[in-house]
């Protein structure tokens, strides 16, 4: 009889506040500047991935969507995640066998796996797939291999898959410190706050289009590395300065702080994608037209104060950051500027609220 061991886990997703957007060190994954995200209830986005292993599987397999058509072998980015999370076992099998005795230790390290990798959310549509699918693929290898590690560790690891995995490690508020270390061991996701520190603060999710995005992250940042002078100014002047700000502003639950940073921050990352050459478009007009209905929207309610922010990651996908006693006007806001959009389906779920317009526009 075949003997498999298993383990099944989900990551969330998170969404930046304060944007990564290029790589000092593309092995390594180590980024240019520091980033802060908040990340969503896994209630009705998450990544589940189910892990098997076997002293009898011939190799190892993995499955996206249930579509086996990654090569395993060729990709860098999961054989970074394989190589440190078996290392670590192994170191853990070497502890276990000098304190328990050798016949006591399952070699897991030296198993095949079977990986069973879900969204159940569009996948490379700009909605932090990989920050999910890493994240996981990451959280399940640590239970599986039953790694005696923290999440900041774990986190080091998950980068090496994509960079915005680290931060998915945690709830709440999260920033991803750059670290200035060569061998990125101080390039690390930590928690500013937990989610229950501001349970007002909602995500709305506008799905403008499940189409896969021309520029994937990782190609489009390096060349903005390379091309973008913005970016510089970005990174030495502005990023900084606003970590610091946004960590007040979270600490503080300002949400006028809040939103004019994350509104700023979303425009300034779409404007280094415009300054890279040839330039990158992200956005569409769909997204453009959410941007001026969230602005009108801040401009013209009685009380004179921004209710709402919106983001936009590498694609055309809006998130609007507000809190909950304005989801009503927000909802009914977006059913007056993109009317006829019947698939539109309303999740609530504690303490972020989601919502979905999957057809608004294209
Ligand atoms: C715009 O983490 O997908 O969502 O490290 O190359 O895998 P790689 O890139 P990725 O980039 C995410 C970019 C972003 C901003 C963010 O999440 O901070």
């Amino acid at each position: 009889m075949e003997t498999i061991y298993e383990k099944t886990a989900t990551s969330p997703v998170n969404i930046a506040v304060i944007k990564y957007w290029g790589k000092r060190d593309t092995t390594l994954i180590l980024p240019t500047n520091a980033s802060l995200s908040v990340t969503l209830s896994q209630d009705h986005l998450h990544s589940k991935t189910t892990i098997r292993a076997s002293p009898d599987f011939e190799k190892t397999r993995l499955w996206l969507n249930g579509v086996e058509d990654v090569d395993i072998e060729k990709n860098k980015r999961l054989q970074n995640c394989f190589r440190e999370t078996r290392r670590l076992r192994k170191e853990y099998e070497e502890k276990l066998r000098k304190d328990k005795g050798p016949d006591k230790v399952l070699p897991l390290s030296e198993y095949n796996l079977h990986i069973c990798s879900e969204n159940n959310f569009p996948t490379a549509a700009g909605l932090a797939s990989s920050a999910s699918g890493f994240a996981c693929l990451v959280y399940t290898l640590s239970q599986l291999y039953e790694l005696p590690i923290s999440a900041a560790e774990l986190s080091k690891i998950a980068r090496q898959g994509s960079g915005s995995a680290c931060r998915s490690l945690f709830g709440g508020f999260v920033a991803w410190e750059m670290g200035s270390k060569d061998d990125g061991s101080d390039s690390q996701a930590v928690e500013i706050a937990p989610r229950d520190h501001w349970p007002e603060l909602e995500a709305l999710i506008c799905i403008v289009s499940d189409a896969k995005k021309g520029v994937s992250s990782t190609e489009g940042m390096q060349n903005t590395v390379n091309t973008s002078t913005l970016l510089q100014h970005r990174i030495e002047h502005v990023v900084p300065v606003r970590m610091k700000n946004m960590i007040d502003a979270i600490h503080e639950r300002d949400f006028q702080k809040f939103a004019e940073i994350t509104m700023q921050d979303s425009n300034q990352f779409h404007a280094v994608c415009l300054d890279t050459f040839p330039p990158i478009f992200y956005l569409n007009d769909v997204s453009r037209a959410i941007i001026r209905m969230i602005t009108e929207y801040n401009s013209t309610n009685s009380e004179k104060k921004l209710k709402a922010a919106y983001t936009f990651d590498a694609g055309p996908n809006a998130v609007i950051y507000t809190t909950s006693e304005n989801i009503p006007e927000i909802i009914n806001l977006i059913a007056k500027y993109f009317p006829g959009n019947d698939d539109v389906k309303n999740y609530f779920s504690d303490p972020f609220q989601l919502f979905v317009g999957k057809t608004i526009g294209e």
